[in-house]
């Protein structure tokens, strides 16, 4: 089977819309104490690109969620394979994701880090995917609204492959 990757979102398009979200992060948290929380492994790439971004002081930790399924959906069943190592009591989390399909992720994070009483915690993902959406989660910074189609690169993979490209595609079989 030979799989080919579609372009969709350039990675000027990316780097545009990456310092546009940095400007309303910087402008809506100025003075707060905000710890940005990646999503392993998709939002790494992200990540890395938006706290560059950012010009305030920001502290950085990271989650890792399994979600048993095939590997082009989550099951709605999540666990924790990685939990912060920061204490967020009292502070602003913004929770840092690649896509929102579902929902069941970002609606279980919301909560598990809800209880460790942070002051705020909110969502920033790069892509929302709403046709397939189960669970309704706010997402306080969006970066592209995508149809139901499966993405790859620029942090997302599929089984694995594909995370190193520096735009985003979609898959063509
Ligand atoms: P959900 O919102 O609980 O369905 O889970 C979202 C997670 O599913 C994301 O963090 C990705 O890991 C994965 N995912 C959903 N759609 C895609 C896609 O189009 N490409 C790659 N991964 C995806
Ligand atoms: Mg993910």
């Amino acid at each position: 089977m030979t799989v080919k990757v579609k372009p969709l979102i350039s990675s000027a398009k990316l780097k545009k819309k990456i310092s546009d979200l940095a400007k309303k992060i910087d402008k809506d948290y100025r003075g707060k104490e905000l710890v940005l929380v990646g999503v392993l492994k998709g939002a790494a790439v992200f990540l890395a690109d938006l706290i560059r971004a950012i010009k305030m002081p920001v502290a950085i930790d990271l989650v890792q969620v399994s979600s048993y399924g095939a590997s082009t959906y989550s099951s709605g069943v999540i666990k924790i394979k990685k939990d912060l190592d920061l204490p967020v009591v009292g502070k602003d989390v913004l929770l840092v994701e690649d896509i929102v399909d579902y929902g069941y992720t970002m609606k279980y994070l919301l909560r598990f880090i809800g209880h460790k009483k942070p002051n705020s915690v909110k969502i920033c993902a790069l892509l929302d995917k709403p046709a397939r959406r189960r669970v309704r989660v706010p997402i306080a910074y969006k970066g592209f609204t995508v149809p139901d189609e499966f993405f790859v690169g620029y942090g997302l993979d599929l089984n694995e492959k594909y995370r190193n490209l520096p735009f985003i595609g979609t898959i063509q079989k």
